[in-house]
């Protein structure tokens, strides 16, 4: 299989520390090799990348709003073809700080892809997490990994662990 391009974008840094932390257990425990591409690095048509299998990155600014370099890509978005692509997503967030907005962008994303013909892989339970609002929620679900280093950091390498082993084998 080819490398799996991981597309992250990261204002403090939350989520560019994550995507290593999935890059290696890949790498580690499931023989499989990430390419890391930071958003703010690339062109919209860099997406289609030559992977059916995407993992995508995005953390949720400014109340309910796409990070700053995916905002600028998303302006951009809607002439992609992405059919036949399975995407997973995952999002950094603080729901203490941000209840009724928790994580939205992954469901900002995850609605567009959609859109554009790729299915959404690497959902996940709301249990155990505390929050009001999220476009992130569908039927009940995530629509991939929420991960919330201001409140619960040492959950996020466990949550990871187990989010890889299930992509594992729905890619
Ligand atoms: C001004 C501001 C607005 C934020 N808005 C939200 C939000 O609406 N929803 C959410 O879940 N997290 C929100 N956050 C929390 C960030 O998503 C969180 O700190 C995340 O870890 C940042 O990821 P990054 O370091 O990869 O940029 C916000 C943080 C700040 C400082």
């Amino acid at each position: 299989m080819s490398d799996i391009p991981l597309f992250f974008g990261s204002s403090t840094g939350n989520t560019e520390t994550s995507a290593q932390i999935i890059a290696d257990e890949f790498s580690s425990n499931h023989d499989l090799m990430v390419r890391m591409v930071n958003v703010a690095d690339i062109e919209v048509d860099d997406l289609v990348a030559e992977s059916d299998k995407i993992i995508v990155g995005v953390p949720t600014w400014d109340d309910g709003e796409l990070q700053q370099d995916w905002d600028y890509l998303f302006e951009d978005i809607d002439d992609l073809d992405l059919s036949g692509k399975k995407i997973a997503l995952f999002g950094h967030g603080d729901a203490m700080g941000y209840p009724d907005t928790y994580q939205d962008a992954i469901g900002i994303l995850a609605e567009k892809f959609r859109e554009l013909g790729a299915s959404i892989v690497g959902l996940t339970s709301v249990a155990g997490y505390d929050f009001e609002e999220s476009k992130a929620v569908e039927d009940g679900k995530f629509l991939g990994l929420c991960l919330d280093n201001d409140n619960e950091e040492d959950l996020t390498e466990p949550r990871i662990k187990s989010w890889v082993a299930q992509l594992a084998t729905e890619f």
